[in-house]
């Protein structure tokens, strides 16, 4: 065993659970949910619910380029921007119940601060290697230019709107010195190579540490995608990564001779984890630093897979360098969720947003937990549709749950005014019930503590299975009369099943877990009392009116969202097809004076025999009556044509075509359906005028 093999099969003391930073740009959606919130959350409470010391961490992510760019686009600050967006994602986590002990943002002086002394201590340590290289920089804002604020032709398939990191045609990932004929997208001008000075981070030295750490010592512990990336990434062989950026929105880079630049976005986001801590100390006037510094403190970090490189090498490796800090015990990736079989997007539009979802859905917080917990993309990428949510809760939350615990509370009600009946002589089954009931908490916490959360919540549904099947088994509405003494016993066991389930749920559903100890009148309680809850309610304890934990959602509900999605994919297709295309490369007027461009009337027209697109038309151009074979025939008529005027290119090399020889060419304007559309000037002009 390696050292750090050693120190996972020790106790903790403490937990530092962290949840990706959202970048403050756009509001949040059920991808982002499903693949960290959700299952972040359901860990936070479940420790909480333990007894356990744990403290959970968010933020926004509020550096970076993209939120530049979205500034400069909308003609406003990137302040304007992240505040915009933190307060709503912030209050948006709020009233989803995500319960952040802090949720802080990058923005603020506390994380400058932090990231900035991270930063100083390992470049006073000599720890970050310092490089000269040539960047792209625009002449005219004065400015060097990110990846993104380049585009230009792709060298692969020749779109000519390509990025600078990306190409959005073809797919392919480029850097800014693949493009052909660079443009900035500040100023429109073609870019210079200048000299910059950067810091990296040289990862390469962290190699042994890397392979010691995660692939000897996280084999078996860490998720199967998760430890695969790493294992490429590393045996792909490290590379030093710059950590500062020429830039001027972010944490300015604390050195001399650092003018205009800024910590690299990924360089100091993860450090955003640290402050938030610290801030969450100061406010709650609690000792941070063990949370991050002590051995016995156990760190896990909720990500997308997007994220896995950044959370297991890069922030990992800056934390080792730092000295100071111990490293993620496990960094529990999701993939990705689709929503409707596609891809959910920002820039299209194409999500569930969070805070329209708590609009349209109030009170319903747990319903979209559930299914996003139920269908959580844990091992594959992993779709969300309407009709499944519509089903999961109509069938698996209402029809098991609610129904189970509504049976339950208007039985005891109806025929013990909801005082709890004492337990007669118990039966085998039910002894065996009893038995089971005490095992759920630790079924469930198995699979919770391996971050299984599907199936653990799949284990907290069949807890409340075998409360239907316990009671469907036992009829006590058809005994009451002749045994009630026997019902009592009966509706003490489905109780005590009730119970468990508001204790268990609550990390899962929490919104019902509230209303279901409220209905039951007891107060909240702690996961391992769920082992044992005939002492919780008690006999003779009284209970509430209960009411309904969840309602059927119906057939319109559904339909509205769908309805939604399809305009989404509509008006996306014609955004898409209205598209113009690119303009060509850019020629001189000596190029454009070389076309004789006319006005001409078109004074015959007739089908070219055995094709359908063609018409052989015959022009007066003022000078000739001349011949033109034009590809028009599937959008106008030859009679309908004749004495119109048109644009011809009346120096076009003669061509025959079908065997006719065709003198020029008519200029027509196409649809981006392919429809074609005449030129015409707007008065008449002399045949033979001239166009320039
Ligand atoms: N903002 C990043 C994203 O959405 C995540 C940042 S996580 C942190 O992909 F560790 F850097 F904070
Ligand atoms: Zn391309």
């Amino acid at each position: 065993m390696n050292e750090f093999a050693q120190q996972k099969s020790k106790e903790f003391k403490r937990y530092t659970v962290t949840s990706a930073l959202p970048y403050a740009n756009g509001p949040v959606h059920i991808g982002h949910l499903a693949g960290v919130y959700v299952p972040a959350d359901i860990y936070a409470r479940y420790l909480r619910s333990k007894g356990r010391d744990i403290i959970f961490i968010g933020g926004s992510d509020e550096h970076g380029v993209p939120i530049t760019i979205k500034a400069r686009m909308e003609n406003v600050t990137p302040q304007d921007i992240v505040d915009k967006y933190h307060y709503m994602i912030k209050e948006s986590f709020e009233k989803f119940g995500i319960s952040f002990d802090v949720y802080s943002r990058t923005s603020a002086a506390i994380h400058h601060e932090t990231a900035s002394a991270f930063f100083k201590k390992l470049f006073d340590e000599g720890k970050l290697l310092e490089k000269e290289s040539e960047q792209f920089y625009d002449e005219v804002n004065n400015q060097f230019l990110a990846d993104r604020y380049i585009t230009g032709t792709c060298p692969h398939c020749s779109y000519e709107k390509a990025y600078g990191d990306q190409c959005e045609s073809c797919g392919t990932s480029l850097s800014a010195t693949d493009l052909i004929k660079p443009k900035s997208v500040l100023s429109g001008n073609k870019p210079v190579m200048k000299k910059t000075k950067h810091w990296y981070l040289p990862l390469q030295d962290y190699e042994p540490m890397l392979r010691k750490w995660i692939l000897e010592g996280h084999k078996n512990d860490w998720k199967s995608n998760v430890y695969g990336q790493c294992k490429s990434w590393i045996d792909q062989g490290l590379q030093p990564r710059a950590v500062t950026r020429d830039l001027d929105w972010g944490v300015k880079v604390p050195v001399d001779g650092a003018e205009g630049k800024v910590l690299y976005v990924w360089f100091d986001a993860p450090i955003g984890y640290i402050s938030a801590t610290r801030e969450w100390g100061k406010e709650n006037n609690r000792e941070w630093e063990s949370y991050w510094k002590s051995n016995d403190s156990k760190l896990v970090h909720f990500i997308g897979k997007d994220n896995i490189v950044f959370h297991c090498i890069i922030f990992p490796s800056m934390l080792y360098a730092e000295g100071s800090y111990i490293l993620p015990e496990n960094v529990p990736a999701n993939e990705f969720l689709n929503l409707e079989g596609d891809k959910i997007s920002t820039s299209r539009n194409w999500a569930v947003w969070l805070h329209e979802y708590l609009e349209e859905f109030p009170g319903q917080q747990d319903v979209l937990r559930y299914v996003l917990c139920a269908a959580a993309p844990e091992t594959k990428d992993n779709d969300f549709t309407w009709k499944d949510f519509q089903a999961r809760n109509n069938s698996e939350l209402l029809a098991i749950y609610g129904n189970f615990v509504n049976r339950t509370l208007v039985l005891t009600h109806k025929y013990f005014e909801g005082k709890v009946p004492g337990r007669g002589q118990l039966t085998e089954n039910d002894n065996a019930v009893i038995e089971q009931i005490a095992r759920y908490p630790q079924i469930i916490a198995n699979s919770l503590e391996s971050y299984r959360f599907r199936e653990a919540l799949g284990e907290l549904m069949n807890l409340a299975r075998l409360g239907n099947k316990y009671l469907t088994e036992n009829e006590p509405w058809k005994i009451f009369k002749t045994d009630p003494e026997r019902v009592k016993t009966i509706m003490n066991v489905s109780l005590q099943i009730c119970t468990s389930l508001a204790i268990l749920s609550e990390p899962f559903l929490p919104f019902t877990a509230e209303k279901l100890t409220n209905m039951l009148a007891i107060d909240c309680m702690k996961w391992d009392k769920a082992e044992t809850a005939e002492n919780i309610l008690k006999e003779g304890h009284v209970m509430n009116q209960p009411g309904f934990l969840f309602t059927k959602i119906e057939d319109e509900t559904i339909q509205h969202q769908i309805d939604k999605l399809v305009n989404t994919r509509k008006s996306n297709e014609d955004n898409e097809n209205s598209k113009a295309e690119p303009f060509k490369e850019d020629i001189g007027f000596d190029d454009f004076v070389k076309l004789d461009l006319r006005i001409a009337t078109i004074i015959e027209a007739e089908k070219v025999a055995k094709t359908k697109k063609l018409l052989k038309l015959t022009l007066d151009t003022g000078n000739d009556k001349r011949t033109v074979v034009s590809g028009i025939a599937e959008f106008y008529q030859p009679e309908e044509i004749k004495g119109r005027q048109v644009v011809l290119l009346a120096n076009l090399q003669p061509k025959v075509i079908k065997g006719i020889e065709s003198h020029g060419m008519i200029l027509m304007a196409s649809n981006s359906n392919g429809e074609l559309a005449f030129v015409q000037p707007d008065k008449v002009i002399n045949n033979g005028g001239l166009i320039s």
